[in-house]
């Protein structure tokens, strides 16, 4: 039994067992007969064990100050994913109307769930309310009103957090970095809009103000990035504490711990990040001499990214001569940009396997989709064996992060399933679509 290239790169149950690839007990070949292609695949006891790995790192870190991880549904959420998150002791941590129903339709507890949003309608912010969500994460100062006056109308006090945005500028690319200056989300911390916020929050009925709290970005593999962002919260934690006598109990420091993508990337050690964290905060608070709060964080890609593969059928096989000589094989799928954006969007590389054995030379291979675009991209550079052909299942891993989850219907292509592997029987989570679907949309 092989694992293809480096753990962590592929789900943890990914084997190749005499020449036939296996997921968990299952063929890839069998899988994509029952199911059809393109389709996500995910390893469910492989991901479970990355919540609880990542839940684990995290208590373990911080110990004695409790610890709360709430899971990124944002990477990927569906109501079979919630209830396995809060099955490892996993809260919920949601961005829309959408996430939030789907984490209440899993019967995670309003109060194990977050409501985040830089735009976050009324309804948004009242269903929160409805179902007494544990914090709705402040993100402006409009929104302050807005939520005190809604609570007030419920009769509650809504438990909040402020965004802080504290300058770190971190990340994989610029779309994904969250916490310098000129973006959209946050409360500045340089241009004290942060201090302002929580001044204007106390002596609300309304408001129970929590912490502060942080996102500095995503796919993020340098830790001094996390630790500069908890330094400058524990800092404006001691001085609101200075300035109104009220010590905040919690700092959530969001998510964005990067996974690998490429064979010779390797992901972050979770416990060795979290551990040097634990103690950069456990110093700063020395320093300050404050007490140390309680933390929450808040993975998504890391939790699901790397416990997903997108099985794609190969079709059209074409050989393009290059400039410079040699000629690249343009290598198509049956999906393509609508089932991962990622390419075209960040520039993001993944990698790609043939799923069966093969003895011919490697060639220098693109694997495109089947859109009208030339940057449709799934994979830009990759070496496959020369006798791919059509008919042929190619496996791309990592992709459980903000695949499926920003898929779209471009070209009306209907958006692949997600296959739970590992749980019981193989089963569909997140239905395929098909074109009837696409049509019982169009009203005509
Ligand atoms: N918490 C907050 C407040 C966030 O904004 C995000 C991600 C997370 C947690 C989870 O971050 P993660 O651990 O997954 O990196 N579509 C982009 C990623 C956008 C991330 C947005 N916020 C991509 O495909 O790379």
């Amino acid at each position: 039994m092989t694992h293809p290239e480096q753990p962590g790169l592929w789900p943890e149950n990914l084997t190749i067992v005499d020449g036939v690839w296996h997921l968990g007990e299952q063929p890839l070949t069998e899988l994509a007969e029952q199911f059809g292609t393109p389709a996500y695949l995910l390893d469910v006891p492989g991901l479970r064990a990355r919540a609880a790995r990542y839940r684990r790192a995290f208590a373990e870190a911080f110990a004695p100050a409790p610890v709360q991880v709430y899971y990124a549904g944002k990477a990927f959420l569906s109501i079979a994913v919630a209830r396995w998150m809060h099955a490892e002791g996993l809260r919920i941590d949601t961005a829309s109307g959408g996430e939030l129903a789907t984490a209440l339709a899993a019967g995670v507890p309003g109060a194990d769930i977050g409501l985040h949003g830089n735009n976050k309608s009324d309804e948004e912010i009242d269903r929160a309310l409805e179902s007494g969500v544990g914090r709705i994460v402040i993100d402006s100062l409009d929104e302050i009103d807005r939520v005190e006056a809604l609570a007030a109308r419920r009769g509650v006090r809504a438990p909040v957090m402020v965004r802080v945005t504290t300058g770190v500028h971190a990340g994989g690319h610029e779309f994904i970095a969250t916490a310098h200056e000129d973006q959209k989300f946050g409360l500045s911390l340089a241009g004290g809009t942060a201090a302002e916020a929580l001044s204007r929050i106390a002596g609300r009925a309304h408001l129970e103000l929590l912490g502060l709290h942080s996102h500095i970005g995503s796919q993020i593999l340098d830790p001094d990035g996390f630790a500069a962002a908890a330094r400058a919260l524990l800092q404006l934690r001691a001085e609101h504490a200075e300035r109104t006598g009220v010590l905040l109990g919690e700092l959530d420091l969001g998510g964005g711990y990067g996974i690998a993508y490429l064979p010779d990337e390797a992901e972050a050690d979770i416990a060795t990040l979290a551990g040097s964290l634990a103690r950069t905060c456990a110093q700063e608070c020395e320093r300050l001499g404050t007490p140390m709060p309680e933390f929450s964080f808040e993975p998504g890609r890391a939790i699901v990214g790397p416990s997903m593969l997108t099985l794609y059928r190969v079709g059209t096989v074409k050989p393009v001569p290059l400039d410079e000589g040699g000629a690249r094989w343009y290598v198509s799928v049956d999906g393509g940009m609508s089932d991962n954006i990622r390419p075209a969007l960040y520039g993001a590389d993944y990698h790609a396997a043939l799923v069966r054995d093969s003895t011919a030379a490697p060639v220098l291979a693109r694997v495109v989709g089947k859109h009208c675009e030339s940057g449709d991209i799934v994979v830009h550079q990759v070496q496959l064996p020369a006798d791919v052909q059509a008919g042929d299942l190619l496996a791309v891993p990592a992709t459980g992060a903000y695949g499926r989850s920003m898929a779209s219907q471009y070209n009306l292509l209907p958006r692949p399933g997600v296959v739970a592997v590992g749980d019981g029987e193989p089963r569909e989570i997140v239905r395929r679509e098909t074109i009837e679907d696409i049509l019982a949309l169009d009203l005509g």
